[in-house]
């Protein structure tokens, strides 16, 4: 097996093949000077089984995991597997007016067509992990939560887990075990994309040390909003732990609201300390 790195995923692809002693595959990723993705492929694929690990945090990242796809085809590799730990887009989903555009859909059947296994990692469409179907497209969704919990086990003294929405629940119960506390989520109205209210309920976090665990963090609006509301209740210190980093309006705006922040390396960044190389090579290597 040969995986490649695309260029939002160096990092993490070069452990994916470190963690399950797969050959790294050389490939060369540059820019035209009108900003098109040039993508050439140095390793001899013919008859390969290949994997291409690229987070579409951006429209490039999309593109240049496309290019990857569809030569690592035209180069004879007989298998392309595409693992793609941040599914961009994935948020549109539904049509949430008339005349929308279904994102989602759209885009995971692309990659469809180009790949014979798809892979994320806490995908929006599905925050639980399994397999599941969108649209007649198949994915396999891996939880990194378990993992992200693992990282607060024996950091704090009085933990207890906080989903910021029912949504999050079943996550925030898994990570409680894991933690061995215990979980209750919060009611989060969403006003805007950028804008959510938490509504007022009674907490016992009194002196408690809060692990606030969510799936993204885009705009920082749930997790700033939920920090605030469980400080006024009394919590001792509110440590968010989230699988995808965005962080669209930067990260300092929320690493100086709470008392830690850590990300998965699904987009890598400085506050990337848990990895998920593990969770994708253990998926590679059970097939
Ligand atoms: C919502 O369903 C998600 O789990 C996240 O809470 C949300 O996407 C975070 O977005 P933001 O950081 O912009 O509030």
């Amino acid at each position: 097996m040969i995986i490649f790195s695309g260029s939002s995923s160096i990092n993490l692809g070069k452990k994916v093949a470190d963690n399950i002693k797969a050959d790294v595959g050389d490939i060369r990723i540059e820019k035209f000077p009108d900003g098109e993705i040039y993508v050439r492929i140095l390793s001899d694929v013919k008859g390969k089984d290949c994997v291409v690990v690229q987070s579409t945090v951006c429209n490039d990242d999309l593109v240049e995991l496309i290019l990857l796809l569809d030569l690592l085809r035209d180069l004879g590799a007989s298998e392309v597997h595409a693992v793609v730990p941040y599914l961009g887009y994935a948020r549109q989903d539904k049509r949430f007016m008339e005349g929308e555009a279904l994102s989602a859909k759209t885009v995971l059947k692309v990659l469809w067509g180009f790949s014979d296994s798809l892979t994320t990692i806490n995908c929006h469409l599905r925050r639980m992990g399994g397999e599941f179907i969108f649209h007649d497209v198949k994915v396999m969704n891996l939880d990194a939560f378990p993992r992200l919990a693992g990282y607060f086990r024996d950091k704090l003294g009085e933990p207890l887990v906080i989903a910021p929405d029912e949504g999050s629940l079943e996550c925030a119960r898994n990570a409680a075990e894991v933690i061995g506390c215990g979980f209750d989520f919060l009611e989060k109205e969403r006003l805007s994309g950028e804008e959510v209210r938490i509504g007022v309920k009674k907490l016992n976090v009194r002196g408690r040390d809060i692990v606030i665990l969510d799936d993204m963090i885009s705009t920082g609006g749930t997790v700033i909003e939920a920090a605030k509301f469980l400080y006024t209740q009394g919590a001792r210190s509110v440590n968010v732990g989230c699988v995808h980093g965005v962080f669209s309006q930067g990260v300092e705006k929320v690493r100086s609201s709470v008392d830690s922040l850590v990300c998965t390396d699904t987009i890598e960044g400085g506050v990337s300390r848990v990895s998920v190389a593990g969770l994708i090579g253990e998926n590679l290597t059970s097939r």
